[in-house]
């Protein structure tokens, strides 16, 4: 079987999160990037300038990539191993957080005078020899307002669970069934309790909805995305975390799946769970299961349905907050879900009904962290030429 390729206009998320800042005035702005590709040094420019233009409401989405049809696109090398992701991430993202306390906070730099804009002795350049990066590095941005971007992580194999609970503010995960969802998020609380941590990360699931007024709606609703769904678009995606179905049709029995990958152990562990719950079925069937809402929570229902689920998933201690894919994605479902469904939460104290400060921090309860540095920041000789790259 082959599978085609599904294109947007521009899934490119620096200038599209630039454009959002411009035109809004809440929202945060989370952006993804790899850190196995990405050099840190263009990640930490690209996303601090990204907090600056939002005024403190951007976020910096970690991720290792999975398959080989990734990596194609950056080199004709084969993917780094698992193991070898996560530890270049880790060195990475000490770089990236060094980058981004280059410079003092906002408040503390001095007026613009002779054409200089910090003292040499408040700059921190990143001197960094490791196995995977060695740079000098220096960013020509201040601090964010909101200290640093809120940093996301998704990826939740047992590596990618302990890089999140030493390190992210926020962890992007994805259960279909509570029990899962729970257990996922007392394993993180866990881990960032083992590693020091004051506060563990706030774990939102990702969660997919079709909603309606009531069920015929819901049902037409439901229809006329299932009408623009074409299954086989799955079949690239499932291959890039380790499912391969080439040589097979739709209507050939679920062979088993692989038990372990290199690629996406997430991904893959979610979809045995899936097939191991459906039992003897074809592929197609198990494409028409996963096709829509992927391994997310689903909530495909009235509006009341919907709030009962967040609810229920809330209070179970299953998730911080989620991750919303209305329709995945659809426009109509969005404004549904935003005029009708959180009313309904904010009627039961579930949601805000006026916005915490103003930045994505605040938004979520986030302390500002503190400027530091890794232990491989040193403050420069006396150069006062240097205010960072001008490229
Ligand atoms: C819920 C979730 C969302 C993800 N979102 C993205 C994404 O938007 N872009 C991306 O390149 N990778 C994404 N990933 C892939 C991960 O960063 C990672 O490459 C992959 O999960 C393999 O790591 P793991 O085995 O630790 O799960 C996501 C993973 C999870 C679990």
């Amino acid at each position: 079987m082959a599978w085609p390729y599904a294109a947007t206009k521009n899934d490119e998320p620096f200038t599209l999160g630039g454009a959002i800042a411009a035109a809004t005035e809440r929202v945060g702005i989370v952006v993804t990037a790899t850190t196995t590709f990405e050099p840190p040094f263009t990640i930490a420019r690209q996303t601090l300038g990204l907090d600056h233009l939002s005024s403190g409401r951007a976020g910096l989405n970690i991720v290792t990539s999975a398959g080989d049809e990734t990596a194609v696109n950056f080199t004709r090398e084969p993917l780094p191993s698992h193991a070898a992701r996560y530890a270049i991430a880790e060195e990475a993202l000490e770089v990236i957080t060094g980058l981004w306390d280059g410079f003092g906070d906002a408040t503390s730099l001095p007026a613009r005078v002779d054409g200089r804009i910090n003292e040499v002795s408040e700059i921190r350049t990143v001197d960094h020899d490791g196995p995977y990066f060695r740079l000098d590095g220096l960013l020509g941005m201040q601090r964010s307002v909101q200290g640093r971007p809120v940093l996301f992580q998704a990826g939740s194999s047992e590596a990618g669970a302990r890089f999140a609970a030493r390190h992210a503010d926020v962890v992007f995960s994805g259960h279909r069934e509570l029990a899962d969802a729970r257990r996922f998020r007392e394993r993180i609380i866990e881990l960032a309790d083992a590693a020091g941590r004051e506060s563990p990360p706030l774990v939102l699931p990702g969660l997919y909805t079709i909603v309606g007024r009531d069920d015929d709606e819901v049902e037409r609703n439901l229809n006329a995305i299932l009408d623009s769904l074409v299954l086989q678009v799955k079949l690239g995606g499932l291959k890039e975390i380790g499912i391969d179905f080439s040589g097979l049709s739709l209507d050939d029995p679920l062979p088993p799946l692989p038990e372990g990958t290199e690629r996406h152990q997430t991904g893959l562990a979610r979809y045995r769970r899936i097939a191991e719950r459906l039992g003897p079925v074809t592929i197609r069937r198990f494409l028409q299961e996963t096709a829509l809402t992927g391994y997310f929570a689903r909530s495909i229902g009235t509006y009341t349905q919907a709030a009962d689920l967040v609810q229920q998933r809330f209070e179970e201690g299953a998730a911080d907050g989620f991750v919303l894919f209305p329709g995945g994605n659809s426009f109509t479902q969005m404004r549904l879900f935003a005029e009708n469904v959180v009313p309904i939460l904010q009627e039961r104290g579930l949601f805000r009904t006026s916005y915490e400060g103003t930045t994505l921090r605040d938004r979520l309860g986030l302390a500002r962290p503190e400027r530091s540095g890794p232990a491989s920041t040193r403050t420069p000789e006396r150069t006062p030429e240097r205010q960072g790259a001008v490229s």
